[in-house]
């Protein structure tokens, strides 16, 4: 669809988007995630998916993207290209991949080290690619303004200049983020240090990357985008995607396993908890590793959150399976989105873990203290900045009531300072906004949920319905950067606004 087309139906049906968000229409919206909630457990229903009868879900087994180690190679090549891929065994699906399959390469670098790759493009449109929570240059970053045209080859060089952590790539060109994204253009990025490897944490065959995101398919395996208007508030899927695996089931032994999540959806919030098991433990979040491990028993991940956690498989007998699902979040919204699909109240079941085999060794011992992070303090911010979270003109979603200029510059930052931000959410969604060249720290939030990620360092931060969260930066890389919600369809339309650290 083109730009104006797109404008056009957006508006077209803003009415109905607004008329989601009030009394009068939100008793219809909760039946249908009530419908959701209650009688459409997926993938148990699956009759009523597109894709029934093309597969059956935890039949194909978790794929685990390669990597590229910049222990072994000094620089990494990037193709943005069409490639067909086996999603669902024996049938091709057209994607959008950087070597030609899916899931993408996991980034392995380690602190200090030299970050080296050719970036070509070889889409039809200009295209970029943006280092979700690495701390980088500006002209590295990968602002849409900086996107290549097509066939050019832009050369990325940047040294790592931050702790271990868990982070992630993707395409970033104006108004096509959502879409590039939800073909395939995204990936892990892992750092690594000295302080972190000290901590023994499961690694090797216990460490596995889980990147989840919800898509749609028609009954021939072709992913579907937009459908309707109301997919503009955020593409909902059927089918849960692990590291491009649709519902997928993983072998593993009785022991600790590190699980590095990223939800890289377009807007679907997961509350996640594992059936069979009854707590876990989360060590990190966004920018690496918390003080201390907190347990739990069910977490909270938005668009582009990572988070870090350890889960023990050791009380359970070979043949037994635990299921990772989700609990459904309808608090994030209660928005119309597309009643073809699971709403975000809606329970899923997204992979299962098989214990196949006995542990031989269970010597990881999760240490008490797994880091230090110093707390900044409110005292030393120079500055408090008001951001809020807008729908305009009918159905524009923005920050701060402007739609996003790519040419316009909206707040100036002093380099070296340290400022309050806060993010205030004034619609009936939630948000998870996001800063490029930061990594910031939560100090507070007015609404009732209790976020554990709040205590370790984010670049990304879900904003509920009217609350207001208040964070604080340190600014320490000049440039140009952006700040947007990560719900993809809002951040393609124009709730992104610039910053410029001088
Ligand atoms: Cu995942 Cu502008 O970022
Ligand atoms: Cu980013
Ligand atoms: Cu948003």
């Amino acid at each position: 669809m083109n730009r104006r087309n797109f404008l056009y139906s957006f508006s077209f049906t803003a009415a109905a988007i607004i008329l989601g968000g009030c009394e009068k229409n939100s008793e219809n919206n909760n039946k249908v995630v009530e419908k959701f909630n209650e009688s459409q457990k997926l993938p148990l229903k699956l009759s009523k998916n597109e894709t029934a009868g093309i597969f059956k879900p935890f039949t194909q087994e978790l794929k685990i993207p390669k990597e590229i180690n910049f222990k072994n190679i000094a620089k990494a090549k990037f193709n943005a290209q069409k490639s067909l891929v086996a999603i669902y065994k024996d049938k091709k699906t057209e994607v959008l991949t950087f070597q030609g399959d899916l899931p993408n390469p996991t980034i392995r670098i380690k602190k200090g080290d030299n970050f080296e790759l050719d970036f070509t493009n070889s889409l039809e449109k200009p295209t970029i690619i943006h280092w979700h929570g690495v701390i980088v240059p500006e002209e590295m970053d990968g602002h849409p303004k900086d996107a290549i045209n097509t066939q050019i080859t832009k050369e990325y060089k940047y040294k790592i200049n931050q702790r271990a952590g868990t982070f992630w790539y993707h395409t970033h060109p104006h108004g096509r983020t959502g879409e590039e994204i939800y073909y395939g253009l995204s990936g892990l990025y892992i750092i690594e240090d000295d302080d972190e490897k000290r901590l023994n944490l499961p690694s090797g065959e216990f460490e596995l990357p889980l990147i989840i995101q919800d898509r749609r398919f028609d009954k021939k395996a072709n992913l579907i985008y937009k459908e309707i208007a109301l997919d503009n508030n955020g593409i909902l899927g059927d089918v849960v995607l692990v590291n491009s695996t649709p519902f997928p089931y993983q072998n593993v032994k009785n022991t600790k396993y590190r699980l590095r999540i990223l939800n890289s959806s377009s807007v679907r919030t997961y509350r996640l908890a594992f059936e069979g098991i009854e707590s876990f433990v989360l060590i990190g979040t966004d920018g690496g590793l918390l003080e201390k491990p907190i347990i739990v028993k069910d977490i909270l991940i938005a668009v582009a959150e990572r988070i870090d956690i350890v889960i023990d498989f050791k009380d359970k007998k070979i043949g037994e399976t635990v299921t990772l699902k989700t609990l459904g979040f309808k608090e994030a919204s209660n928005f119309i989105t597309n009643q073809k699909y699971p709403n975000l109240g809606a329970k899923i079941d997204i992979m299962k873990f098989k214990v196949t085999q006995l542990s031989t060794n269970d010597s990881v011992k999760l240490p008490r203290n797994l880091s230090s992070i110093l707390k900044i303090k409110e005292s030393d911010a120079s500055k408090v900045r008001t951001i809020t979270m807008e729908i305009i003109g009918g159905g524009i979603w923005t920050l701060n009531k402007k739609p996003y200029d790519m040419n316009r510059v909206d707040e100036r930052v002093k380099l070296g300072s340290t400022e309050i931000w806060e993010i205030k959410n004034t619609v009936h969604m939630a948000h998870p906004f996001h800063m490029h060249g930061v990594q910031f720290q939560v100090l507070d939030r007015t609404g009732k949920i209790d976020f554990p990620t709040d205590k370790g360092w984010k670049d990304t931060v879900l904003v509920m319905p009217g609350e207001t969260v208040r964070i604080i930066i340190k600014f320490t890389m000049p440039g140009l950067f952006v700040y947007h919600c990560h719900i993809l369809e809002h951040e393609d339309h124009a709730m992104m606004a610039n910053f410029l650290v001088e």
